[in-house]
């Protein structure tokens, strides 16, 4: 039998909860159901918060994904930029030059395995390769021990905003015009205008025509990263791969073919390996790590860190790359993100835009019974 008194019936609802739940007539009911509420309601509004609810006008994942799905239609099981691509595999041979900045055993004397993706921007699966001037190199090193170094570059060592909102922005301004297919000049013109840090951008542009071949590009990370040494300090750096061949500027009269980079790549590989030599830009001080929009002098150190070679190629629809997130912030022990404010907007893009297309594949399969 209880010590406790049974609660008279007539003690209001703290009573009846004391009796459904057997407690003592004195035992505290209201304020640790309050509480619990509390707590169940913080977490809800924190969910909604996160998922852009409660704040509609601010940049989420979601929204920076739909801009490319309004732009470019949805293509189900696809990514939702850089969609047109071909995977690609080979290896990373370090050379140790690199050592003494960063313990990455990627940068040892070593050879590690590499999954790629070469691919031409925008959320069109079948836009021609040399419709714009930019081309783009993904990579995957698969380090020991489960570690993996992810990278995605650009054909240009600077990009238009140094902002999230304004690469947002950047997307919302080139929306193509259903009239002609192509964004609108005076769209663009006003972005431009109000976004003068894409000035740098513009200018390379101009200065630098469009490369003829995946092969003979030179990709950027664009963004800075930190090595860590043994003993703990971090260099900013950025990184881009600088291709063995001499470049050569795309003949405009072979351009229009719509497969032009692709076709190309496979011919190449089918005569041989083709290489690029991975090279370190160490920043000095003073030298922005959070701006994007701003090289670095030509001047400063630059480390020859190894060689990649690449081997084969195969189509995106079924090969290595396909089931690959770049997603830039994936870094192995020696690497670690910058204070770079676009790092953090990529890795929330690319993962909603991978959870929308691998969820599209899976239920693909699923309706065809299965089958691959
Ligand atoms: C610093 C500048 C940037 C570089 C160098 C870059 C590079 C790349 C590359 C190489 C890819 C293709 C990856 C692949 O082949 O799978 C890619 C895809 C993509 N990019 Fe960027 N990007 C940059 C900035 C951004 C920003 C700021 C956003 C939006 C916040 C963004 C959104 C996307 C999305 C949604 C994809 C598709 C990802 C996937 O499904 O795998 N990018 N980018």
């Amino acid at each position: 039998m209880s010590s406790h008194p049974i609660p008279p019936a007539s003690d209001g609802p703290a009573g009846a909860l004391r009796r459904v739940l057997k407690l003592p007539a004195d035992a505290p009911v209201l304020a640790p159901l309050a509480g619990i509420a509390g707590a169940a309601a913080l977490l809800c509004a924190g969910y909604a918060w996160a998922a852009g609810w409660l704040t509609p006008a601010r940049l989420t994942p979601v929204r920076i994904v739909d801009t490319f799905e309004t732009n470019f239609g949805v293509h189900p099981g696809l990514r939702r930029n850089h969609t047109k691509g071909i995977c690609v595999t080979g290896r990373f041979d370090g050379n140790g030059a690199a050592g003494a900045w960063s313990t990455a055993t990627v940068f040892g004397p070593v050879r590690t395995p590499v999954v790629g993706r070469f691919a031409v921007p925008g959320g069109n699966p079948s836009v021609p390769d040399t419709a714009s001037p930019v081309r783009s190199m993904a990579l995957l090193f698969q380090l020991p021990g489960g570690e993996q170094w992810r990278t995605g570059m650009n054909s240009m060592p600077i990009v238009v905003s140094n902002t999230p909102r304004g690469f947002y922005e950047s997307v919302l301004a080139s929306r193509p015009d259903p009239a002609t297919g192509k964004p609108d000049p005076a769209r663009m013109k006003a972005y431009f205008a109000a976004h003068p840090e894409s000035g740098a951008f513009n200018a390379w542009v101009k200065a630098h025509p469009p490369s003829s071949s995946f092969a003979d590009t030179r990709f950027y990370s664009i963004n800075a990263f930190r090595l860590v040494d043994a003993a703990g300090a971090e260099h900013v750096v950025r990184w881009s791969m600088v291709p063995e061949l001499a470049p050569a500027p795309l003949d405009p009269r072979g351009a229009a073919a719509p497969d032009l980079l692709q076709d190309d790549l496979a011919a190449r590989l089918a005569r041989g390996p083709l290489r690029w030599h991975l090279q370190l830009q160490f920043a000095a001080p003073g030298d922005p790590e959070d701006d994007a929009t701003r090289a670095w002098p030509a001047t400063r150190r630059t480390v020859d860190a190894g060689v990649l070679t690449l081997e084969r190629a195969e189509a995106q629809d079924d090969g290595p790359c396909r089931d690959v997130n770049f997603d830039p912030t994936v870094l192995p022990r020696g690497i670690r993100v910058s204070s770079d404010p676009l790092l953090a907007a990529r890795s929330g893009a690319y993962s909603r835009s991978y959870n929308l297309r691998t969820h599209e594949q899976a239920a693909a399969l699923a309706s065809h019974g299965g089958a691959r």
